[in-house]
């Protein structure tokens, strides 16, 4: 089967990291079609995948965008189409991966008489689109995809609540290399190289973005005096105003000498195996969370916000700890009970380890596809 993917994104997020590896056993049959340059390109040469660059131009069209903005960017997206639906020829699937993509893959499979398939990475709610946007998403998909892939039974949940159709959609979680997170021996000296010494830290590996909550681990760490923290990541999509918030509010609460920003990071097991603990502070439910279950995999103690595909990944107490969202307190609870229980901590690590390498191995998720895949070429006929 020949699949010509779509993504938006020029750069490298949960969803576009997600692609490469459903991508990867098609490599020598698939091409990735891209909506903007960036890292997330290079990556893909990087690993041997065809993926080329479709327009010069970014789509004007944001999570929060209203009717005026969307139509006025129809001109800029029709020769768009067009390069498509031509592309698509020469492939058997369309595959959206990210909302613009569902835009112009929608109209685009309609024109070259191709199947569309939606991967939906994203809670279809008001938190995280406007009105216009969720009723494009559900029209779009109900109207023109054969299946829609949703990364978890929350997301897939919000897309009926939003008028999507039930029947089309099929829940995989993402699924992940094992051997990536296995044996980190290099930890200590990483651990050194970062001048860390015996401290207790606490890492979250997430881009900079208001919604991730980076200032509810600062907020938190003001009551946690032992305590480092490592944020892991950039700022993706021109969040520089709260990046420049996270800055200020780390030096007016005086603990600049406890927090590191150390920016985008492709070593993110090692630096995770490092951690003590993994925090993920998202204060908008999470679609999925890629990073909770990359520290579950590294052996290392996770708590996360109980919001969204989280409360799928970790059952609290068992393999992991579940916080509320933008709750400081309740994390400084946990930030301490870690530091002064750590068997404990360490068993539930365990638990989790095992658990998530059942749970979301790469070759499962990919064989699930691959048959979702089949299914809709044989029910086309
Ligand atoms: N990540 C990375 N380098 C960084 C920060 C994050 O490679 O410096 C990766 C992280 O390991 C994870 C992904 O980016 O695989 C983020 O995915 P997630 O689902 O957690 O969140 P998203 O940003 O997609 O909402
Ligand atoms: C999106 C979501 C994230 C999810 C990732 C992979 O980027 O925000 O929660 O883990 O896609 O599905």
């Amino acid at each position: 089967m020949k699949i010509l993917f779509l993504d938006q994104s020029g750069k490298t997020g949960g969803a576009e990291l997600c692609l490469l590896d459903v991508a990867k056993p098609y490599r020598d049959r698939c091409l990735i079609g891209l909506l903007a340059d960036g890292s997330f390109r290079e990556l893909l040469e990087q690993q041997g995948i065809p993926v080329q660059v479709l327009t010069g131009q970014a789509i004007p069209v944001q999570k929060d965008s209203n009717l005026l903005k969307g139509l006025s960017s129809i001109g800029q997206l029709l020769p768009l189409i067009g390069r498509i639906a031509q592309l698509s020829r020469d492939y058997d699937v369309i595959y959206a991966n990210t909302q613009k993509a569902l835009v112009v893959g929608a109209i685009a499979s309609l024109l070259a008489n191709r199947p569309l398939v939606y991967h939906l990475h994203d809670i279809v709610s008001s938190d995280h689109f406007s009105t216009v946007n969720r009723t494009l998403i559900v029209s779009l998909a109900n109207r023109f995809s054969s299946l829609v892939i949703a990364n978890s039974h929350a997301s897939a949940d919000s897309f009926v609540a939003a008028g999507g159709n039930r029947d089309h959609v099929k829940v995989v979680y993402n699924g992940f290399d094992l051997k990536q997170y296995q044996h980190h021996a290099d930890a200590a000296q990483m651990r050194q190289a970062l001048s860390l010494g015996d401290r207790f830290v606490v890492g979250h590996f997430s881009r900079l973005s208001p919604w991730k909550g980076q200032h509810v681990l600062i907020e938190a760490l003001t009551h946690c005096p032992d305590v480092t923290v490592l944020f892991v990541g950039d700022a993706l999509f021109g969040e520089q105003d709260y990046v420049e918030q996270l800055h200020q509010q780390v030096e007016q609460m005086g603990i600049s000498d406890r927090v590191r920003f150390l920016g985008f990071r492709s070593d993110i097991p090692q630096l995770m195996t490092m951690c003590d603990l993994v925090a993920h502070t998202s204060t908008a439910p999470e679609p999925f969370g890629r990073v909770i279950v990359e520290a579950m995999l590294c052996g290392t103690p996770i708590v996360a916000a109980a919001a969204g595909g989280v409360v799928e990944l970790i059952e609290n107490d068992k393999t992991g700890w579940l916080s509320p969202p933008g709750d400081a307190l309740k994390l400084v609870d946990i930030i301490q009970q870690c530091q002064s229980q750590p068997e404990q901590a360490t068993a539930i690590a365990h638990q989790a380890q095992q658990s998530a390498s059942q749970r979301f191995n790469l070759e499962t998720t990919n064989q699930q596809i691959a048959h979702l895949l089949q299914q809709v070429m044989s029910d086309r006929g």
